[in-house]
């Protein structure tokens, strides 16, 4: 059933079978026009940008996922259920939740716990785990090890709320030993993980929960440079 009610291309071959997503529709827009050869823009429902094009001749796109787990819930299900969507990498920012994380990390989500009541969809007897794809991560880990970036692999926390001010709960998060907070892979992982296909997210710290530090603009455009090397030579074969 193409077109979706959220993306509005009509054949399924526009979209590549790997998809990049940052949260910020206009960072897709940058990566589209910066690292894409021949980018044609495919989607503009609710200016959640999406963009085709190849990169090292494979073909890629990279579209925004909005913030949130239901934002991403819906856009990564319509691209994997009706576009053929095999792979798909989020890029996005976290707070760092250990003091050994400082800003500017780069973080790699081998699993999600999360604040969100997402898997109760599934009816499952049991709390579930939200995984990363370890082909996806496998290869990520190898990429930023031969370019010599150094990457945290673990566990986040998927959370439903950024404005958390009621409760010191990131504390309790931290103690065990989730590295940082961010809120959209636990969503991206359970629908991948549901439909069959891959997923992984790749974080740049942002700000820290336990130096209270924040990342310039500035440094947040570096930062993000090696994580997009990262996520764009994950997407080759
Ligand atoms: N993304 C970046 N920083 C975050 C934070 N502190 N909480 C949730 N998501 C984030």
């Amino acid at each position: 059933m193409i077109p979706t009610p959220h993306i509005n291309v009509s054949e399924q071959d526009i979209i590549a079978e790997t998809v990049l997503m940052p949260g910020d529709p206009l960072r897709a827009k940058f990566i589209a026009e910066t690292y894409l050869e021949s980018p044609i823009q495919f989607n503009t429902i609710r200016n959640m940008f999406g963009y085709s094009g190849t990169y090292k001749g494979k073909k890629l796109s990279v579209m925004g996922s909005g913030m949130g787990m239901p934002s991403i819930g819906i856009y990564s299900y319509e691209l994997i259920h009706f576009y053929g969507v095999k792979n798909i990498i989020r890029i996005g920012s976290c707070g760092a939740l250990q003091k050994n994380i400082k800003i500017r990390d780069i973080i790699i989500g081998m699993s999600a716990s999360t604040t969100s009541n997402f898997a109760s969809q599934y009816n499952l007897p049991g709390t579930y785990a939200p995984t990363a794809s370890w082909s996806l991560m496998k290869k990520a880990v190898a990429i930023a090890d031969s370019k010599g970036i150094e990457t945290k692999v673990g566990n986040v926390l998927s959370a439903d709320v950024f404005y958390d001010e009621d409760t010191d709960s990131w504390r309790k998060w931290a103690n065990m030993g989730v590295l940082a907070i961010e809120m959209e892979a636990a969503a991206l992982y359970m629908n991948a993980s549901r439909a069959g296909v891959n997923a992984l997210g790749i974080f740049t710290v942002s700000d820290s929960f336990t130096s209270h530090e924040v990342t310039t603009a500035e440094e947040r455009q570096n930062s993000f440079t090696s994580m997009m090397e990262i996520a764009l030579e994950c997407a080759l074969d």
